[in-house]
């Protein structure tokens, strides 16, 4: 690998330094604070001249003060003679406010799509968007990679017998299809209903076999866990055996921790796209490193090496 420095804003500290321990790299020296008057400062502290810089971001809570302080990362690193400036984002910032849905609402993820490129960002490196559409909300390159496979081996070890894979909406049955085809089990799928614009999610019914099984539910982001906690009571009321939920963002925001500590669900197991909190770790939730993942790609783009197999794709 050549020409090349990484650096975490002030929130990704941790995932910065996973990626940098896999790629046997330095990570990159950049310091940050805030004036009295709340305006943030950064400064590299190391030449960025000509180099393929990347800049790793969190949606750690308050997530719009995460995107200002990017910005000012990708604008320092620009007049600063970068050479090539990629956005490395395990979370997508926005992800779920994707289309215009209702009258007189914004696009959110399109406008952080357009504010990231228009700061100086020429590759966005992201992880299981919640609309693969949103890649094509930038001009510039944005490789969407996917934490499925990290799931996959992980409930492959776990060598569960009578599995069956649980989409809890219509909405996610393709990707429930997907990773039945992948375990060899049957699928079901529940029929979730949400009403209004708040958090509140609401579950109905069952369509397909759960008894005395052992239901897998997989979703691309557990944020105030309603959606999955309501679908394992369902199935625990349906009569599934065990019920394991897994997701690629744990966003557990809220209520979540509570709601899954005094749900059915046996075991959460996430990657570590968004940082869980010390209060949030409970022996419940599992998370996996999703960061060595991110290297691979890092080193295939600074390599000009495909990225193919890291992707998701809807085949
Ligand atoms: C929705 O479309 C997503 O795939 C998730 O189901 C949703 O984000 C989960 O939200 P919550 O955990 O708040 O129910």
């Amino acid at each position: 690998m050549k020409n090349i420095k990484i650096f975490p804003c002030p929130t990704a500290e941790e995932f910065t330094k996973e990626i940098c321990k896999t790629l046997n790299l330095p990570v990159g020296k950049v310091e940050n604070y805030k004036f009295a008057n709340d305006n943030n400062f950064i400064q590299y502290k190391e030449s960025v001249r000509e180099q393929e810089v990347y800049l790793v971001q969190t949606t750690k809570p308050p997530v719009n003060e995460r995107i200002i302080e990017l910005l000012i990362m990708i604008d320092a690193a620009k007049r600063a003679s970068a050479k090539k400036i990629n956005v490395v984002l395990p979370y997508y910032i926005y992800s779920r406010s994707d289309k215009k849905d209702q009258p007189r609402v914004p696009v959110t993820a399109r406008l952080v799509a357009e504010i990231l490129e228009a700061a100086g960002a020429s590759r966005v490196i992201t992880c299981d968007l919640h609309n693969s559409a949103i890649q094509a909300y930038f001009n510039i390159p944005c490789d969407r990679i996917t934490g499925q496979h990290l799931l996959q081996e992980y409930f492959e070890t776990k060598g569960i017998e009578d599995k069956v894979v649980v989409a809890t909406d219509a909405g996610s049955s393709k990707k429930a299809y997907k990773y039945s085809k992948y375990f060899g089990c049957p699928m079901a799928l529940i029929d979730k209903r949400r009403a209004g614009n708040d958090d509140k999610a609401v579950a109905a019914n069952i369509i397909g076999n759960i008894k005395d099984q052992t239901a897998l539910i997989f979703d691309d982001e557990v944020s105030t866990a309603g959606t999955m906690v309501e679908a394992a009571r369902i199935l625990k009321e349906h009569g599934a055996k065990e019920i394991y939920a897994a997701c690629t963002h744990g966003i557990l925001c809220g209520p979540a921790i509570e709601r899954i500590q005094n749900s059915p669900i046996k075991e959460l197991v996430i990657t570590n796209t968004v940082p869980l909190e010390k209060e949030k770790q409970i022996p419940k939730i599992k998370v996996l490193s999703i960061a060595p993942l991110f290297a691979e790609a890092i080193k295939r783009v600074n390599e000009a090496k495909p990225l193919g197999d890291l992707f998701e794709f809807d085949k």
